[in-house]
């Protein structure tokens, strides 16, 4: 695994770079190469065995500190085409979903890989992560991408459209990033264990709506929408207040519980399960 557990640095290792102005690098540290950025360059040999945490300095004199990057750095940084799933959204997501060692975890569309990574890197290696995409170009980026971090054998590729369903079968956990998740409930259920957890991201309400309805009327449990807000800070000690900009939107979370499709005819149960918005309606 290329992302440093050891003291020092490594042929091999990922690694943070940064300078004074604290602009940020991820980079891998190649046997003969050599690390260049606005303030010069860095032979990798010469940091091989250095400590991290160290500055070293650049032909020009410019000091930089050599750093272990974590999940949210390897993340802000990954190659992407087009949207990813941001860090914040990414730590809850795994939360929810009950992703650990061990987990089997599938997920659509793969896109850049954020997710998949972040998925590969928790279900360790008893786990596993199946990834469906369409479209060939995103795939080819995301393999790069977990390729790079050592977790290609964490993970199936898959390069088709999930209409057609999923292989897998018991699967503990189901991730959705597409345009239209609720068209693929069907398929979803087919693939998760009873009591799976399935979560879904989606940009806009009118999307959250159609997502409920269609878990609301199938068999699925402990429905949850949810928005994080995420608001940053000025470090500087004498002045610490919220930064001026920040982003004010990603995307809305659903999750779900996969069960047998509930008997709403039952009084039992049929009484306490109505919809909020039902009995709003009553009053
Ligand atoms: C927003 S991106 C996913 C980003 C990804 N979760 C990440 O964090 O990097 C959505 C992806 O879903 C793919 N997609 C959309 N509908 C699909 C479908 N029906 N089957 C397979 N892939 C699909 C798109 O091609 C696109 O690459």
């Amino acid at each position: 695994m290329p992302l440093p557990t050891t003291r020092t640095v490594a042929y091999g290792d990922i690694v943070l770079i940064t300078g004074k102005d604290r602009r940020t690098f991820i980079r891998t540290v190649g046997e003969g190469k050599r690390f260049e950025c606005h303030l010069g360059y860095i032979n990798y040999d010469d940091i091989v065995g250095v400590p991290y945490g160290e500055q070293v300095a650049t032909q020009m004199g410019h000091k930089l500190f050599i750093l272990p990057p974590n999940t949210d750095d390897i993340v802000s940084h990954l190659q992407r085409e087009g949207q990813i799933i941001f860090p914040k959204d990414l730590g809850y997501i795994t939360l929810k979903l009950g992703i650990r060692p061990g987990v089997r975890v599938l997920e659509a569309g793969t896109g850049s890989g954020a997710l998949t990574l972040t998925l590969a890197l928790l279900v360790g290696e008893s786990g596993h992560v199946y990834t469906y995409e369409r479209r060939q170009k995103m795939q080819e980026r995301a393999i790069t991408n977990i390729r790079r971090l050592g977790l290609l054998d964490r993970v199936t590729f898959h390069q088709r459209d999930i209409e057609r369903g999923f292989d897998e079968r018991d699967v503990n956990a189901l991730f959705l990033d597409v345009r239209e998740p609720w068209d693929y409930l069907p398929q979803a259920r087919e693939a998760l264990a009873g009591g799976g957890f399935f979560g879904a991201i989606v940009p806009t309400i009118n999307q959250v709506i159609e997502l409920t309805e269609a878990l609301y009327n199938g068999p699925w449990y402990f429905l949850e929408i949810e928005e994080l807000i995420r608001r940053t800070y000025k470090t500087i000690p004498a002045r610490i207040r919220p930064d001026d900009q920040m982003i004010g939107h990603t995307g809305f979370l659903v999750f779900a519980r996969a069960v047998a499709r509930e008997d709403r005819s039952d009084p039992d149960t049929a009484a306490g399960d109505e919809p909020d918005d039902a009995s709003d309606d009553a009053s």
